[in-house]
Parts: C-alpha cells; structure tokens; sequence
C-alpha cells in the first residue's frame, strides 16, 4: 500500500508554488481578451502531464484547446478517465477581493484565488496524486486518462463535438469528474444527479429609439416594463415556473433519497445563513434540499437597459435585454425545454415588441446509478483517508459533458474534495489547503484500489 502521506509532507511547499503559478493565470473563457491565457492555462498542465510520462494530445475547438493525455499502459490493470477544467468564471465584482483573484495568496491554511476550487485546485489534487504514485513505486498501478478542458464555463461546445465524434474516448471502467464539492467538512459525498441547463437571452424592442419620457410617457411602450411584466410570465413570486409543459418530465427524487438528505449534516437554517438571504423562497411545500437539488429554476442574471449613469435622465428605453437561464433536473430534455421558453416568450410578447429569443448554451440534466463496483472502491478510500464513507448527494451545478462521458456506459463518479463555502464564481473563492493535502492522499489511494482489481 501506498501512502502518500509522507509524500505531500514533503512537497508541500513546492506543490503549493506549483499551484500558484497555474492559479495565476487568467484563464477565463468567456472573455475573448482571454485566449491567450486560455491556452497559456493549457500547455501549463500540459507540461506537468508530459513531465509524469504521460502522452498529450492538444485537440484544437473554435475556441479554447482541450488536453488528452494517456499515462503508460498498465496491461491487464483497469482504466479510469479524470475530467476537469482549467478554465475560470470571470472575476468580477473585483473591489470584493480580499487580495487580486490572480494573485493566489495563502490566509488561515486557505488559498484564495479564482478557480481555487472550480477547478483547478481540484485537477491538480488528481494530477498530483498521479505524480505520488508514479515517484512512490516508479509506475502507475492503473491505465489513467485525463480530458482537461478550457470551455466547462461556457457550455463545453467543442469538447461535445469532439466526444460526439469519437465516442470511444469514454471507454473506461470509471470516469472520475472532480468538477463538485462534498456535502460538508468530514462528510465525503457522490452526487447521483447534476441539473441541466438552458441558458438564454431574451431581447425587447419597443420603439426605433429612445424617447423623452414627458413628451411620450403615457403612449409610447417601454422596454424595459415590457421587459418586466414579460418575466413575470415566465415566474410567479410563488417560485412556479409558468413555461407550458415545463414540469411534464420533472421525476420526483424517491422516497428512500429524500429520506436519505434527511440525515446529511446540512440543515436549512444553516444553509440559509450561509446564503446570507434573511429567508429563503421558491417553491417552499417542497424541502430546500429539493428545491435546490431536484426541482427545475429559472433565474434572471442580468438586465441591460435604459440609462443606469449617475444623476438623472429622463428616458423612455427602446431595447432591453435579459439573461437568464432554467436548470434541469431528470428526466427533462434541455431541447425540449429550450424550444417551451421560446413558445412560452412569445405567447407573452405584446404585439407591439419585438421580442427575441437567443439560446446560448444547454445541456441535458444528468443522472448516475452509484452502484457499480467503483463507488465501493471510492467509499472504501474515504473511509481510509477521511474516516468516514461516501453520502450519496445530488449538485444543483450543472456539467455540460457529463451526459456525453456516460454515452459509453462507464459508470461516472461525481466527487471532489471542495467545500460548500469555497465560493465558486464569487468573490474571494477559496480551497481549503487541508483538503487539498488529504485529497491528494485519497485519490492516490482510490487510484491504486482501483489497480488491485485486476480483470
Ligand atoms: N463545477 C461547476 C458545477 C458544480 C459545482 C457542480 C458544484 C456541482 C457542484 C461548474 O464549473 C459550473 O459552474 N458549471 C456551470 C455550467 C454552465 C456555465 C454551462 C454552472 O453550473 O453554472
Ligand atoms: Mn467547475
Ligand atoms: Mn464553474
């Protein structure tokens, strides 16, 4: 057996250098300004694969390049397939940044950078377990295969293409996607389902342009009130979804899950504190759990519209925009409900907007049976490094590629080492260094159960 205990007590302090250097670069996929850094982030943990022996490939999209990488063959040994992603949500609101979010910077045994958790905190725990192993006994005890790619946070476009195109690359005995917290400190956890999405923007033009709201106001339509009263169709303050059909596939968890979240260590009252919300709300006769792990959403995460400057400007808005996006929870189909909110828009719009609908991203929810050998071995590290086994959860997140990693039925575990305060997409995200350490220890450990199981 191998420990990797003594191993990361010695590299600590390199391994955390290390691991500041990938978290330093700007990495944010959505921002074209960005792409340079994109590539940057890949070839850095290229590098670090080439250096453990591993072959990698570096498959070009429209967008941002996706790694390949294959350690030595392990004849007769089974094969696991590791995703990640390095790239990362924009920074903003920076003002709110204790210190700069691409200057990693260590506080109270935590690293505080973006993509800290989300997810390349996390990639580089799995890489560096790999790097354990190999300096450990001189080989790996399993056939590894990494998928890094640099577009998780813009809907993974060209790895769907790429996967599409060679379903083969999926063939695996697990796939192991370190893209998701546990549920709790001391509580390790697998999801057995993630949400999908359907991420949308919905643009009002009411007039050629603006108007002076004395000389038109009382006639002339505006945007954004147009605007308002349009969303108010598509979601009652009750928390309902009024898109037509929406709820036609919505599965409800079963009776033995639902009474399983009864007894995870997180309670409604301390998630509504670490919201920092005075209450919550939605759809309240179902459990918070529910709400936010098994019943479908719609959010508005952005208005752009009319005069927002300082001081006052009298103004009737010819256009108005909103983003928003639904999550999917199983069986629904992100196709089907994509086409029922463009319906459902229109059905809203008054004749005198113009009213379109642009669909920017979707992906079908996901859900992952945890009953295949894998999981044992994986709740078997658990209770080896983190004394205590794996909780089946589900995630509210969604993943875009997972449905496409089970194409060739490998059973996919949805696991990582993150916590539920990290912080992913906000200001100030953070990894806990201890779970960085102690999970480098568990995948080392999960990767070399896994190699005993000889076929
Ligand atoms: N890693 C997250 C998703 C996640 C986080 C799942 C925690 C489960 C637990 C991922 O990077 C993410 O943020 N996904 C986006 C996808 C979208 C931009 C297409 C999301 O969920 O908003
Ligand atoms: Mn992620
Ligand atoms: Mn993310």
């Amino acid at each position: 057996m191998t420990d990797l205990t003594a191993f990361v007590e010695r590299e600590r302090s390199r391994l955390l250098a290390d691991l500041s250097d990938w978290l330093s670069i700007p990495s944010v996929s959505t921002l074209p300004e960005h792409a340079a850094d994109c590539r940057r982030a890949a070839e850095w943990i290229a590098a670090r694969l080439g250096k453990l022996g591993f072959r990698v490939d570096t498959i070009e999209t429209d967008r941002h390049p996706i790694l390949w990488a294959e350690g030595p063959a392990v004849p007769g040994a089974p094969t696991v397939l590791c995703y990640g992603h390095y790239d990362v949500q924009p920074p903003d609101p920076l003002n709110e940044w204790i210190t700069p979010p691409f200057q990693p910077t260590v506080r109270n045994g935590k690293i505080y950078a973006r993509g800290t958790a989300d997810d390349k905190g996390q990639v580089f725990c799995v890489v560096s377990a790999l790097e354990g192993l190999s300096r450990a006994n001189g080989r790996l005890p399993l056939n590894v295969r990494l998928l890094i790619e640099g577009e998780e946070e813009v809907g993974s476009k060209g790895l769907t293409k790429f996967l599409t195109a060679e379903p083969d690359r999926t063939r695996a005995d697990a796939v192991l996607v370190t893209d998701v917290h546990m549920v709790a400190p001391g509580y390790p956890s697998v999801d057995a389902a993630l949400r999908g999405i359907v991420h949308a923007e919905i643009h009002v033009r009411t007039l050629k342009s603006d108007l002076h709201s004395g000389l038109y106001g009382g006639a002339a339509p505006n945007a954004i009130e147009t605007l308002w009263h349009l969303l108010e169709r598509l979601k009652g303050p009750d928390g309902k979804i009024r898109v037509p059909g929406i709820y036609g596939r919505v599965k409800r968890p079963s009776a033995k899950e639902l009474k399983a979240w009864k007894a995870l260590p997180i309670k409604e009252k301390g998630f509504r504190a670490e919201a920092g919300a005075k209450a919550l709300n939605g759809e309240t006769k179902f459990s918070f759990l529910e709400r936010i792990w098994a019943r479908p959403t719609l959010e508005v995460h952005g208005i752009v519209g009319g005069f927002t400057g300082a001081g006052a400007k009298t103004v009737i808005p010819a256009e108005a925009t909103a983003k928003i996006s639904l999550r999917l929870v199983p069986d629904q189909r992100a196709k089907e409900v994509a086409a029922q909110l463009r319906r459902a828009v229109q059905r809203a719009a008054p004749k005198y907007a113009d009213v379109t609908v642009t669909i920017l991203s979707q992906s079908d929810p996901v859900q992952t049976p945890l009953d295949a050998w894998p999981f044992e071995v994986l709740d078997r590290a658990y209770r080896e490094v983190w004394k205590r086994g794996i909780s089946p959860i589900r995630s509210g997140g969604s993943i875009p590629i997972v449905p496409l990693l089970q194409q060739r039925k490998a059973p996919v575990l949805l696991t990582g080492i993150g916590l539920p305060d990290d912080g992913l997409h906000g200001p100030n995200e953070k990894l806990n260094l201890d779970q960085l350490w102690k999970g480098i220890v568990l995948f080392g450990r999960f990767f070399e159960l896994i190699g005993d199981r000889r076929r």
